[in-house]
């Protein structure tokens, strides 16, 4: 498995890079990830092509055995691309975005897209028959530092016929989007405006207020934008080698769809910073990161940058403790990654990222964190038959939806109301009761259960395959804000919950969205809800829990309704995390799910007859009985104990 480092040789003077990767070789690193951002270095000026800084790392390298992921440099445009040509991207307010750091271009500017073209190719050629370049990156985190939407004439064009294509004629859209409402009608493609800033200001400071079809389409071209550019560059890579392409993607971030820019990939890499200058994040949260990038292709991924020192660019993050850095590498290996690359080798000495720590200091000089990862990387040389191809035991299915993700952030129904959030709260219940939940789509019938929160948008031909799932047994959930929308993000003329209404046996009377209330659940369990309450009628459904303060105490609030041989909970409210685990437990019981109660901040993941165990804890726990077998890092058999940030994988 590959187990390396992001390397920068052309921050280092030449005479040093043998000591490092000498360095590298002692630490257990088998590959490295270098050239995505030395675009000037590879073409200093326009059509002078000069590979040999790269050549020469790649070289020292592979004489250590350590071989390279080549990056294309296309995220960072040298100054004479800018100063010749038209590549930079326009924001909301028109303004362009200036050239100095990275990320600037525009995915539909023709000169860009030619520019990278040719930088590509070259590489392309260059390396087609070096053994030692076994994978290609392409770009680097495509829609960082806010990148993904451009407001630039040639965006406008590109999105005139890309409409067209979709909707044929003008009439159709101005029908399908209801431009009548405020004279909005157009023309022709030619007068479709970009969702810029406008006189509507919208409630949420960045935010302005247009037709919800024009915001909707306008996320999914800008999402296509990248994904076409990307398959540009993939195009050219495959003409000259079969070595696998793939490009470094982000977990949670949600502006570019994630089905879609990974269907050209052959396996999809990640960066993950746990705990960095933005804040620290939950360990289920992170878990649930891993299992998006999984769920995208339904496959194992590579963590391409993986944290591995203190991390800001201005102020830092917490320093990770002794323990730790092995800990997330081995939280991203139970969730599907099957190779680990550490951002960055050696810490910046210049640049925007010198407080952005890697595997060692500003001297070079190894330390605890060069240590830690170095007896990891022994580790896991041994584990290798649970890791690559493995797969995890998955009982239940988070669904996730870009088109959903859009539709919330267009219209975000209530203050404190975030999508993304409510998607995570169920998997955090998920998860603290360890249930193996896969976040993807589809493919419902290979699930037991199947949780689709606030499921809004939701295409005609999805309401049979869903139908079809809990007639054939399946449990499904479905929470406030579900089944109101169609493909084109109108709302449908139908009572809430839509299209769902059969399936969920219930009519939704009225609705409260809150503000500085709390309003209390009671029944079959206790909790709190904080944003929203949908007042319940059921039809079909039984109730399970009741509000019990407001004008609609005692209406319905949480519900569940037999549908063929499967089931269908409703749940009108947000709920805090203890009822939202309560309400884990009815649903898993329901569905026949083991549910594996470990100590707080323990994790229990279940892959074929393997128990991954992952102490998220500074102090020992006691874990008995939760996993007995031969502890395979531990070499004997499991004693049940797990040290302060200890990981163990037991086999029977
Ligand atoms: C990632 C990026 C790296 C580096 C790192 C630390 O987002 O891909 O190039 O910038 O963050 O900031």
């Amino acid at each position: 498995m590959y187990f390396g480092v992001d390397y920068y040789p052309e921050h280092w003077p030449r005479d040093e890079w043998e000591a490092q990767a000498d360095l590298m070789k002692e630490g257990n690193f088998n590959i490295v990830r270098m050239g995505e951002f030395a675009w000037k270095i590879f073409e200093k000026q326009e059509g002078k092509f000069d590979f040999s800084l790269l050549d020469d790392a790649i070289e020292i390298l592979a004489k250590r055995g350590i071989k390279t992921i080549l990056g294309t440099p296309t995220a960072a445009p040298p100054k004479w691309l800018n100063d010749n040509y038209d590549i930079l991207q326009r924001d909301k307010y028109g303004r362009k975005k200036e050239w100095g750091s990275r990320r600037e271009c525009c995915a539909n500017s023709t000169d860009y897209i030619e520019k990278s073209r040719i930088i590509v190719d070259e590489m392309a050629k260059h390396y087609k028959d070096n053994s030692n370049v076994v994978a290609w990156q392409i770009d680097n985190e495509f829609g960082c530092h806010g990148s993904t939407r451009c407001y630039c004439e040639q965006c406008r064009r590109e999105f005139a016929s890309w409409l067209k294509e979709k909707y044929g004629t003008i009439e159709n859209l101005n029908a399908k989007w209801g431009s009548v409402f405020w004279s909005l009608d157009y023309d022709s493609f030619d007068e479709v405006i970009l969702p810029a800033y406008n006189a509507c200001e919208g409630t949420f400071g960045d935010l302005w207020s247009h037709n919800p079809g024009l915001d909707l389409e306008y996320h999914r071209f800008s999402s296509d934008s990248w994904v076409k550019y990307q398959k540009m560059q993939i195009d050219i890579i495959k003409k000259y080698t079969d070595a696998p392409v793939t490009h470094n993607l982000m977990g949670h971030f949600s502006d570019i769809d994630y089905y879609d820019l990974s269907k050209d990939l052959d396996f999809v890499s990640w960066d993950n910073y746990p705990d960095n200058q933005w804040g620290g994040s939950d360990y289920e949260y992170v878990s649930m990161a891993h299992e998006i990038m999984r769920g995208v292709k339904d496959k194992n991924f590579v963590v391409m940058e993986e944290q591995s020192g203190p991390a800001g660019w201005d102020v830092l993050g917490r320093t990770p403790k002794p323990g730790q850095l092995r800990l997330w590498t081995y939280q991203s290996i139970a969730h599907g990654a099957e190779g680990m690359v550490y951002f960055r080798f050696r810490t910046a000495l210049f640049g925007m990222e010198q407080y952005w720590y890697g595997v060692l200091d500003h001297d070079g000089v190894p330390r605890r964190r060069f240590y830690e990862l170095q007896q990891t990387g022994k580790e896991l040389q041994a584990l290798e038959q649970y890791i690559v191809g493995a797969k995890n035991n998955y009982d239940a299915l988070l669904v996730k939806s870009y088109d959903n993700t859009w539709g919330h952030d267009i219209k975000r129904h209530n203050h404190k109301y975030n999508y993304e959030g409510h998607l995570y709260s169920y998997y955090k219940a998920n998860r603290r009761h360890n249930v193996g939940m896969a976040v993807s789509r589809g493919d419902y019938e290979k699930y037991k259960a199947v949780y689709m929160p606030a499921y809004n948008i939701v295409e005609d031909d999805e309401i049979a395959k869903l139908e079809k799932y809990v007639e054939n047994g399946g449990v499904l959930v479905l929470t406030f804000r579900s089944g109101t929308r169609d493909t084109f993000n109108r709302v449908r003329s139908l009572a809430v919950p839509g299209v769902f209404a059969k399936l969920a046996g219930i009519e939704v009377e009225e609705f409260d969205s809150l503000r500085d209330t709390e309003v209390a659940v009671t029944g079959s369990f206790e909790g709190k809800a904080r944003l929203w309450c949908d007042i319940i009628n059921p039809v079909t459904a039984k109730t399970i829990c009741t509000y019990d303060s407001e004008y609609y105490k005692g209406k319905a609030a949480v519900t569940v309704n037999s549908y063929g041989k499967g089931k269908v909970f409703y749940v009108g409210c947000d709920l805090d995390d203890a009822a939202m685990e309560k309400f884990v437990e009815l649903v898993s019981k329901e569905a026949g799910i083991e549910i594996i109660n470990a100590p707080t901040g323990v994790e229990v993941i279940k892959r074929g007859d393997c128990t991954i165990l992952l102490n998220h804890n500074a102090e020992a726990v006691d874990v008995k009985g939760l996993a007995e077998g031969k502890a395979l890092i531990g070499g004997s058999d499991f004693t049940g104990k797990l040290e302060a940030f200890g990981v163990e994988f037991v086999a029977k």
